[in-house]
C-alpha cells in the first residue's frame, strides 16, 4: 500500500533511461517526473518529449509497467496536461492556483485516461478540496516550496497531512496521499504516521550511489 516515487529531478539527465531502469530495479514503485516552466516556479526542467522518451523504460525487469507520475509546476496547465497524457503519463497532478477552471482541468485529465490530482504548496489551504475532491484521484502535498530538489522538509506539513488524511477518509474513496520534498530515510516514518501513503524522494535516492540501499531503508522504516 505504501509507494515510493523517486523524483528523477535529481537523476543524471544525460543518462535518464538508464537512471529510470536502475531506480526501478532498485525498488521504485512509481517514477515521479517534475515539470517546471520558469514561470510558475523559478526553474526549467523537462517536457512531454522527455516523458515519451522515458516511458518505454518505465517497466520492471520482469516487464510490469511502473506508473509515470507527472507533477506539473506550470501555468497555465490544460494544454501541457494533454500533451503529457499523450506522452504516456499515468497520473497528472497540477497546482490549482495555476489554472482558472480547476474542475475542467481535472475532468480533462480524467477524460484523457489518466489519474488526476491537485498539489498544495506549503502555505496553501486545502479549501478547494471541498468542491473538487470527487474528481480527485490523488492529493500531493508539497513539504518544500516547489522549484528545486534538495530542500529541507517543512515541519508544519505534518499537521496538513493529518488534516488531508481525515478529508480523504471521510470520502470513503481510495485517494492517494502523496508527499513531496525533503523526504529522507530519517523522516519518512513520521510522514507515514501523519497519514501519507506515497513518498516522493529525489536527492535522498539519486545523490548517492546505491539506490536500492536507500529504497530498502525507506521501506524498512515504513514497515517498522
Ligand atoms: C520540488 C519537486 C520535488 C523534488 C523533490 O519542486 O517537486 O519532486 O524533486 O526533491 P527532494 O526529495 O530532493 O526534496
Ligand atoms: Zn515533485
Amino acid at each position: 500500500m505504501f509507494r515510493i516515487a523517486p523524483s528523477i529531478l535529481s537523476a543524471d539527465f544525460a543518462e535518464l533511461g538508464a537512471e529510470v531502469r536502475n531506480v526501478i530495479a532498485s525498488g521504485a514503485d512509481w517514477i515521479h517526473f517534475d515539470v517546471m516552466d520558469n514561470h510558475y516556479v523559478p526553474n526549467l526542467t523537462i517536457g512531454p518529449a522527455v516523458a515519451a522518451a522515458i516511458k518505454p523504460h518505465c517497466v520492471t525487469p520482469t516487464g510490469e509497467a511502473v506508473p509515470l507520475d507527472v507533477h506539473l509546476m506550470v501555468q497555465p496547465v490544460d494544454e501541457l496536461a494533454m500533451a503529457f497524457a499523450k506522452a504516456g503519463a499515468d497520473l497528472i497532478t497540477f497546482h490549482p492556483d495555476a489554472e482558472r477552471h480547476v474542475d475542467r482541468t481535472l475532468q480533462l485529465i480524467r477524460d484523457a485516461g489518466c489519474k488526476a490530482g491537485l498539489v498544495f504548496n506549503p502555505a496553501m489551504p486545502l479549501d478547494i478540496l471541498e468542491w473538487t475532491i470527487d474528481k480527485v484521484d490523488i492529493i500531493l502535498l508539497m513539504s518544500v516550496n516547489p522549484g528545486f530538489g534538495g530542500q529541507s522538509f517543512i515541519d508544519h506539513t505534518l499537521r496538513k497531512i493529518e488534516a488531508t488524511r481525515k478529508l480523504i477518509d471521510a470520502t470513503g474513496r481510495d485517494i492517494r496521499l502523496e508527499v513531496d520534498g525533503g523526504i529522507k530515510v530519517d523522516n519518512i516514518s513520521r510522514v507515514a504516521s501523519a497519514g501519507a501513503d506515497t513518498f516522493v524522494a529525489g536527492s535522498a535516492i539519486f545523490n548517492q550511489p546505491d539506490y536500492k540501499y536507500v529504497i530498502d531503508a525507506m521501506r524498512g522504516e515504513l514497515e517498522k
